[in-house]
């Protein structure tokens, strides 16, 4: 029986029907001219309508939404679905090439590498190239060099470039260490050896390390049996741990330390102490998918510090702030370093999100972005003023959602001025439903 609150089908989670494309978007205030390239973003859009007693908001048909910045002015918004074999059937259009095993959902994340842009999902499906333009252009294992699935969460790190993600499928008996190089090919993939197919959503780096997560959701073969969109369950009886896996360790080289009973979906960024630890800032949820099968509903969300200690058997924990939240993001270039800052959204009942929330994890205080009644935010992201800027010297761009209206805006903050009005309002023609990742991809 779920106890699920909302469909993750209504209001805010509503799928929208067209394809629209918009050029020379009003905009109130003024677009920092520094800001040239994309705000593309990504969530769940089913592209036939979903049974609502049996859909689950993470399997939904892709949909990338984007919207272009050059020169001061708001050139164009698009939305596409991203084609999956189902969403080509459904829109009457042939297969992509490079159809293969792994031609599933893509709806996670999207990013760029090397100049070309990627939609990104966990779990078995392979990644979907996109066009500038945001359209479908094929099924990619990366030239070939992919084995699997890939992860919608990848952490670049500054000093390579690399990308590191973790892989998971119910049917391994391992996790994969991935490494993806600048020129979007696989140069190292380590299987891992774990029982049970756990959910592994995300993971951390640090100069040293790979953080790996393995909590207690796992694939459930009495819920795929009975028909379930997403098979994976809250699994108490798995002992929660945490890994850490030398950056281009072995397998046999992993430690493991005992973790709380929770489910993290996010982690905000990880470090490496002075004293040879290893910090890593997170969302913690109670559980996942114990009671609530239709989405990442169990009950509100912590922010917290996991120091893993080398010497000890056990992670700490502290609780960095209260408030409900998801989606956590850094200023990306201190991927792996120490951070001060981050940015969030706000997540209150029937996970609909709220305003944008930044942290000073020196100062230990947190700021609330209210975009008005009615309006609340998606993933926030931060971009910086200048390769070279400072951290938090930047602005931090959501899209954000408007109930009374039924439109969306992409608005513009300027990160030291949290709390102040907002630098630009991007006004778009359309809603974005709340959706999960995205990333600002500048120009070359
Ligand atoms: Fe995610």
């Amino acid at each position: 029986m779920s106890t699920a609150t909302t469909t993750f089908l209504d209001g805010p989670f509503a799928p929208v029907r067209e394809e629209v494309t918009a050029v020379d978007l009003p905009v109130t205030g003024t677009i920092p001219p520094e800001l040239v390239g994309r705000l593309a973003r990504i969530g769940p859009n089913p592209v036939t309508p979903p049974d609502p007693a049996n859909h689950h908001w993470f399997v939904g048909t892709g949909m990338v939404h984007g919207v272009r910045l050059r020169d001061g002015r708001a050139e164009w918004y698009r939305n596409r679905y991203v084609r999956d074999a189902d969403a080509a059937g459904a829109l009457g259009l042939p297969p992509l090439p490079g159809d293969q095993p792994g031609d599933g959902v893509v709806n996670t994340h999207v990013v760029g590498i090397g100049g070309r842009t990627f939609a990104l999902v966990e779990a078995g499906s392979r990644p979907i190239e996109l066009s500038d333009d945001l359209e479908s252009l094929a099924r990619c294992d990366f030239d070939g060099t992919l084995d699997g699935g890939f992860s919608a969460h990848t952490k670049r790190d500054p000093a390579s470039g690399e990308l590191h993600a973790v892989t998971y499928h119910w049917a391994w008996d391992h996790i994969r260490h991935v490494v993806v190089g600048p020129d979007a090919r696989v140069r190292r993939e380590l299987r891992i050896p774990v029982a049970d197919g756990p959910m592994v959503h995300d993971c951390a780096i640090t100069e040293r390390y790979v953080v790996l997560l393995d909590l207690p959701v796992a694939f459930d073969l009495e819920a795929a049996a009975a028909g379930a969109r997403l098979p994976y369950r809250w699994s108490p009886e798995r002992p929660p741990r945490v890994g850490l896996l030398p950056l281009a360790g072995t397998a046999d080289e992993v430690r493991w330390f005992d973790a709380p009973r929770c489910y993290v979906f996010h982690t905000l960024n990880a470090y490496d102490g002075p004293g040879g630890e290893v910090v890593v800032d997170l969302v913690r949820h109670p559980r996942m998918f114990d009671t609530v099968h239709n989405g990442p509903d169990e009950g509100a969300t912590t922010f917290e510090r996991w120091t893993i200690d080398p010497g000890a058997a056990a992670v700490r924990t502290r609780q960095l702030d209260d408030t409900g939240q998801e989606f956590p993001r850094i200023d990306e270039r201190l991927t792996g370093r120490p951070h001060r800052y981050g940015y969030a959204a706000a997540v209150g009942d029937g996970f609909v999100l709220g305003p944008a929330i930044k942290h000073d994890l020196t100062a230990g205080t947190s700021e609330h972005h209210h975009f008005g009644a009615g309006r609340v935010t998606q993933e926030p992201v931060f971009v910086p003023r200048s390769d070279d800027a400072g951290e938090d010297d930047g602005w931090v761009l959501s899209y954000v959602h408007d109930a009374a209206t039924a439109r969306s805006d992409v608005v513009v903050l300027a990160a030291q001025d949290f709390t102040g009005d907002p630098v630009a309002t991007v006004h778009l023609p359309v809603r974005v439903p709340l959706g999960f990742h995205g990333s600002w991809l500048p120009d070359p």
